[in-house]
């Protein structure tokens, strides 16, 4: 009791992967499927090591976190286009005090965490994950739902009818070409994201629902990139950075859950699915294993809030002058 076991180290490499994953890791690196062109000005590669507070100040300065709105082209001169928000979710919703980021992680089974993230003014989670025979673990409370265009779209998740996504406000997103502008990306997305969109919107046109400007991802992975010192695969980041970032602009305090694992480190890959994989955890297609060292790096809360809650703090953005 109270004693501290392993957790997150954050100088994780693909070389202490397993065999298996390292070659996935290693085929998604080579890829290259989004036209990645990147000149690192790495100081990681330099020798100089970002601290935790240098990398906070260089998200809150290099990743300007925004959604479409019906004023951008190509949506200003499309049909559908007022379907969008006028305003980007920074000016609709918080600021929020306190909030809880829920990473889906099959960790978070048996957790007993589910009162205490309720006990946060906002909470986030990710695609298909439920409360409902959960609570306990994960709580009730849902104020905003990040999804990805392939839930969107695929059948099994039943986007369009089920009630899992009708709490709180949705946010989507779909990975762009690297250097794709709106239109480009309008024309090419990974999944119909725009055809889901306005599809959910006209069965529910009371909830706020979102698109993520993919401009956010690109932005992100070149934090992540410059600040390895090994390539990483060259794919968006996850949705849990995505919607880890989205709520340090929201709040002036973010909790991550089960993003670094506890001491409930498991292969269950989602706590509510019978799935195991350890690719889930260290990542496969997403740079998965980087975000958690650059999160391992930010975290402002004791090693031990990591082990025993699977919980890391983060400062909001507005908190801190770089
Ligand atoms: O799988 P999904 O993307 O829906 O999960 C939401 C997020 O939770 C992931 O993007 C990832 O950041 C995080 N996650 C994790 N470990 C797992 C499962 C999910 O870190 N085993």
């Amino acid at each position: 009791h109270g004693k501290l076991g392993e957790v997150w180290n954050e100088d994780m490499s693909s070389a202490m992967l397993g065999k298996r994953l390292r070659k996935v890791v290693q085929n998604y690196q080579a890829m290259n499927k989004y036209g990645v062109q990147f000149q690192g000005t790495s100081r990681t590669r330099s020798g100089h090591k970002l601290s935790g507070p240098e990398l906070l100040c260089q998200l809150k300065e290099r990743v300007v976190v925004t959604t479409l709105t019906s004023d951008l082209k190509p949506f200003s001169g499309l049909p559908w286009g007022p379907q969008l928000p006028p305003r980007p979710l920074t000016s609709d919703l918080g600021p929020f005090k306190s909030c809880a980021v829920v990473s889906s992680a099959g960790s978070l089974r048996n957790s007993g965490l589910g009162r205490e993230i309720d006990s946060h003014d906002a909470v986030l989670r990710f695609n298909a994950a439920p409360t409902g025979g959960f609570e306990k673990d994960v709580g009730t409370k849902t104020t905003l739902r990040l999804i990805n265009s392939q839930v969107m779209a695929s059948d099994d998740h039943r986007f369009l009818s089920s009630s899992l996504y009708s709490a709180g406000s949705l946010v989507a997103w779909d990975p762009a070409p690297y250097s794709a502008d709106l239109t480009e990306w309008y024309n090419r997305t990974d999944y119909p994201i725009f055809q889901q969109y306005q599809r959910y919107r006209r069965l529910h046109p009371q909830q706020r629902f979102y698109i993520l400007h993919p401009r956010v991802e690109w932005q992100l992975w070149d934090r992540i990139q410059d600040n390895m010192a090994e390539a990483i695969q060259r794919n968006p980041p996850s949705s849990g950075l995505l919607g880890t970032i989205l709520m340090m602009s929201l709040c002036e305090v973010v909790h991550l859950y089960e993003f670094l694992p506890s001491h409930r480190k498991t292969e269950l890959c989602h706590y509510y699915q019978r799935f195991y994989d350890a690719a889930c955890t260290l990542g496969a297609y997403h740079p998965l294993l980087y975000e958690k060292n650059l999160v391992k790096r930010m975290n402002q809360g004791p090693d031990l809030d990591i082990y025993t809650h699977g919980r890391v703090t983060l400062p909001g953005f507005s908190t801190f002058n770089c």
